[in-house]
């Protein structure tokens, strides 16, 4: 597996914790609000805020690093997309869809 691929993947599963976190304070936040915790739930935007930025800096690298990958693959033994050979990240599509065969 080439690097750019494995950093691929290592940024997705970052995103999805990233995710997960953005949830979870979002949540906990907007329980602070309801229970008129003012302190605790500005703390906890600050956080979600934090965790939104981060989100948005791993898109930013899986733009560059999906292409990177996808060029890896494309480097082996193939001239067209396959199967298992493309990888997506964030929230943005880097390569065209492959059309599922009828
Ligand atoms: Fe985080």
């Amino acid at each position: 597996m080439q690097e750019d691929t494995k950093d691929a993947g290592i940024i997705a599963a970052a995103q999805r914790v990233e995710h997960y976190e953005i949830a979870a304070y979002g949540t906990v936040r907007t329980w602070a609000d309801l229970l008129g915790r003012d302190d605790d739930a500005n703390l906890l935007e600050e956080t979600l805020e934090e965790e939104k930025e981060t989100d948005q800096k791993l898109t930013q690298l899986a733009e560059n690093i999906n292409v990177q990958a996808e060029q890896d693959a494309g480097a082996g033994s193939r001239s067209g997309t396959q199967s298992g050979s493309r990888v997506e990240s964030g929230s943005r599509r880097t390569t065209a869809r492959k059309k599922p065969a009828a």
